[in-house]
């Protein structure tokens, strides 16, 4: 990067507000979403690093399989990554339906999604943590991590701030966990497919833990051992994993920051608050 950046590691620097991994984007690209043209039947997802994306990501891919054909390779290029520019095809050329993931912020991502439907998915923030605390001591096995973000705080106020503006399909990790149909169904209605019973069996089937980690197009063992380690994106698949470790004194802390930068946007309801 290159413009109005910080350099926070020698893999990480900082540009308008967001942590980048320095191979996965650069500045000119990250400028260029903004006149990013996207399409009506374009389909978003949108969440914080280790929230659930691949999860997400695998239920979508689903739905969507037979009106794409069997053209891509994996999950990762049937529905890449909106900021990153490793091996970027020309996603002008791509046919409908186009998918995209993305960690940004709203005012990284192309205005023209405004209107359009996206799905953010979220994560009680301890377990986000835990599960990010994990990633982050893999990726030192060989460097710093691969991956950046805003604060979990910020990126949850400023989707959840702009709800109005966008059309937002709202899931958590946790809806996923407790009822993976019920999910799935949510986000087959709301990309308006009408899929039978037994294909939505189908699809839960699929994104269930046990068959992503054996689903080589979902598992993400594709990425080359050296720099990805065989299993860090389908680690535990939990939700309270975070008890084992936080302390009583750390939990308490992280309850009184939540309160404090969350207290304004309590009309979303965050289903962890009962758990
Ligand atoms: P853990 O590290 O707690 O196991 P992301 O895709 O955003 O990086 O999120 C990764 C997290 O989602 C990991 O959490 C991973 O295990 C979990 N995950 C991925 N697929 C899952 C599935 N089918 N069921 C449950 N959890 C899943």
């Amino acid at each position: 990067l290159t413009r109005d950046n910080s350099k926070l590691t020698d893999d990480l620097v900082k540009y308008k507000d967001y942590v980048f991994a320095k191979d996965l984007v650069n500045a000119e690209h990250i400028d260029s979403l903004q006149s990013f043209e996207i399409r009506d039947s374009d389909i978003f997802l949108v969440t914080y690093p280790k929230s659930g994306t691949i999860w997400a990501q695998q239920i979508i891919t689903s739905i969507c399989e037979s009106e794409m054909g069997d053209i891509y390779p994996n999950n990762l290029e049937m529905m890449p990554w909106l900021e990153y520019i490793d091996k970027r095809p020309d996603y002008s050329l791509r046919p409908n339906p186009r998918l995209f993931a993305s960690h940004l912020t709203p005012v990284l991502m192309p205005p023209g999604l405004r209107d359009k439907k996206m799905i953010y998915v979220m994560r009680n923030p301890k377990d986000n943590v835990t599960s990010y605390y994990h990633w982050c001591v893999n990726w030192a096995m060989f460097e710093t991590p691969k991956i950046g973000a805003s604060s979990w705080f910020d990126h949850i106020r400023e989707w959840h701030s702009k709800r109005d503006q966008y059309n937002i399909l709202f899931l958590t990790y946790e809806d996923m966990i407790m009822d993976l149909k019920t999910a799935v169904t949510k986000i087959c209605r709301f990309l308006d497919r009408d899929l039978t019973e037994a294909d939505i069996n189908k699809i839960v089937e699929k994104a269930t833990f046990k068959n992503m980690k054996n689903d080589r197009k979902a598992n993400y063992e594709f990425i080359p051992e050296d720099i990805l380690k065989k299993g860090q994106f389908l680690r535990k698949g939990k939700i309270g994993e975070w008890k084992n470790m936080f302390t009583v004194a750390q939990s308490e802390r992280f309850d009184q920051v939540f309160e404090e930068r969350m207290k304004d946007i309590r009309t979303l309801k965050f289903i962890w608050d009962v758990a």
